[in-house]
């Protein structure tokens, strides 16, 4: 637990932070090198998050009030890109894939896979052998051999088949660097992080991975291993991926992070690396995954063809985050393989990395109460992948909401994170005594340069217990950042001790903003970081503040990050009340 007698220097004001200038954030965002439309026709508008555009949530900001408010779809007729005029499911079209957008210094590859001429809609495949995902650190003998020796094929494999090792990768890159537009006239392009798209893209993208590798070896009962680093017994690195005359081996890793060190889920590159902990490891998927109930806080925000550029990242998604830039190979520029998502694709780790984040998507579902969205702009939303067959196959999101259909389970191991609930470092009496006077409010823009202490005002508090379930207070940051560097702050809330001392295991510690290095045009679009609050507030004995207290604490990032906005919202984390 952290001190909570330490001088409360650094919790003053917001007054060691310079204000931002206009030309740290720009409003327009650079586009990739393919133009569709006009240049005269980008109109981007900062858009603020909605609620998803469900029909029943009442707020600020419906994307359908707003749709009649600028005469429906006559607004989208001019072509100039309005984020709310029409909003439908993403559908990944192949004649759209262009050259990824990377980050300067990458390689330029062409990351589109081969054009098929035929496209067919996904069946669920009839019976199928159950495929039991097991642990990464349990996998020895014959499975071993098996594992190594598809992916040994599947290296082998020429470049142009769309099973082969390279062109796997690639449909990471595709995805995550903007090289599917989303519509021949309208931006943005397809993107599956930052959003409600990442869990049942990857979910997706594993399935048929596992499905090529099964077929290569000839057993459909092949099952992809998950890299259980939130076992205490699986938080290093898995020895099968180390032996360097492994098909599984991979040369671009962070040598210093090799067995036994632990990873950090937490990891905030500083000083002398050391192994992680796994208490704190604990906490911190206990936060990200057992605490989060508001489906936006959990999968991300709504993301649509036409339906706007705002974004924000789930609790899934970010957990998932700092396992890759752990993981990455520091000594390169952009953290390659996994440290960077053009690249992450190429080590076998990332496979296994992503079977562990859909496993907790499940677990999330099975064990805390966790239920998948229902808007239908989600459930529509598809993506294109080969099969084993190399047919190339449209799949919707809707499809793989039911594991069981797709024909694999994940073997079950002790959740040992379940009661890591972390512990406040204070007590509302505490507090009290070490605080008395209020903090103002944030300085907005605020350039985030270092720790920075400021107040949030709340609209209500001490609500009753039944409108707490319906709607989730959460804490609300709308971000500017160049998305291809790597960025981590922390957020903590009525925090007393110094800043440096707070680690997940405190209540305090409400959450990191985490960004591994994508495509990097998006560096004027403002991403928002929501977290849920409602129950952190009441085990802080806080809910009849009237302010959050909140301090950002910068770990990492070497481009300004602007801070544009702060607040509480009782919708942002719900997509329906
Ligand atoms: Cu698409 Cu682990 O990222």
């Amino acid at each position: 637990m952290a001190s909570i007698s330490t001088p409360l220097s650094f919790l003053s004001t917001t007054a060691n932070v310079s204000a931002a200038t206009s030309s740290s954030f720009t409003l327009f965002p650079l586009q990739p090198k393919r133009h569709r439309y006009p240049k005269s026709k980008r109109h981007i508008s900062k858009v603020s998050c909605n609620n998803g555009g469900d029909d029943n949530v009442i707020s600020k900001g419906n994307r359908r009030d707003v749709l009649i408010g600028l005469g429906g779809l006559g607004a989208a007729a001019s072509f100039t890109y309005n984020p709310f005029a029409v909003a439908n499911p993403v559908v990944t079209d192949q004649n759209s894939c262009g050259r990824p957008n990377l980050p300067a210094g990458a390689k330029p590859i062409p990351c589109c896979p081969p054009k098929a001429t035929n496209i067919s809609d996904f069946v669920f495949p009839s019976n199928q052998p159950l495929r039991v995902r097991k642990p990464a650190h349990l996998v020895t003998g014959d499975e071993l051999a098996k594992y190594k020796e598809a992916i040994r094929l599947m290296r082998a494999l020429p470049d142009d088949d769309p099973r082969s090792f390279t062109q796997q990768a690639n449909i990471h890159c595709a995805y995550c660097h903007d090289s599917y537009a989303l519509d021949s006239t309208l931006p943005p392009q397809v993107k599956v992080h930052f959003n409600w798209l990442f869990a049942p893209f990857h979910r997706w993208y594993l399935y048929f991975y596992e499905k090529i590798l099964g077929s290569l070896i000839n057993d459909p009962t092949f099952a992809l291993p998950f890299w259980n680093w939130d076992h205490s017994d699986g938080m290093d690195i898995p020895a099968i991926f180390t032996d360097r005359r492994s098909s599984l081996f991979d040369a671009k890793r962070n040598a210093n992070h090799q067995p036994p060190v632990l990873v950090d889920l937490d990891w905030n590159r500083r000083g002398v690396d050391t192994s992680g902990e796994v208490d704190k490891n604990y906490a911190k998927v206990y936060k990200c995954i057992a605490d989060v109930k508001g489906p936006a806080c959990f999968f991300g925000s709504s993301f649509q063809a036409g339906g706007g550029v705002s974004s924000a990242a789930g609790s899934l998604e970010t957990l998932h985050n700092t396992c890759h830039s752990w993981t990455g190979d520091p000594t390169d520029p952009n953290g390659e393989d996994m440290g960077s998502f053009y690249s992450s694709g190429r080590d076998p780790i990332f496979y296994c990395h992503h079977s562990n984040v859909d496993r907790l998507w499940t677990i999330w579902k099975e064990k805390f109460g966790g239920v998948d969205l229902s808007d239908k702009d989600y459930l529509k939303s598809s993506f294109l992948f080969y099969d084993e067959n190399k047919n190339l196959v449209r799949v919707r999101s809707e499809q793989c909401l039911d594991q069981s259909k797709l024909g694999y389970k994940y073997m079950d191991v002790p959740i040992l994170w379940k009661n890591a609930k972390p512990k406040p470092a204070t007590n509302k009496a505490q507090r009290a005594a070490l605080a008395p006077t209020p903090l103002n409010p944030p300085n907005l823009p605020l350039v985030l340069n270092s720790i920075t202490s400021f107040a949030v005002k709340r609209q209500f508090k001490s609500r009753r217990k039944e409108e707490k379930a319906e709607r989730e207070e959460s804490l609300v940051f709308d971000v500017a950042f160049d998305k291809s560097k790597d960025v981590k702050f922390d957020v903590l809330v009525f925090w007393k001790g110094d800043p440096m001392q707070a680690t997940p295991k405190d209540r305090e510690f409400a959450g990191s903003f985490v960004n591994v290095s994508h495509a990097p045009n998006a560096k004027d679009t403002t991403v928002k970081y929501i977290i849920g609050i409602t129950d952190l507030l009441d085990d802080l004995e806080a809910d009849d503040e009237d302010n959050v207290e909140v301090t950002l604490v910068p770990q990492y990032g070497v481009v300004p990050v602007t801070i544009n906005n702060a607040y509480v919202s009782y919708d942002e984390c719900s997509f329906k009340k």
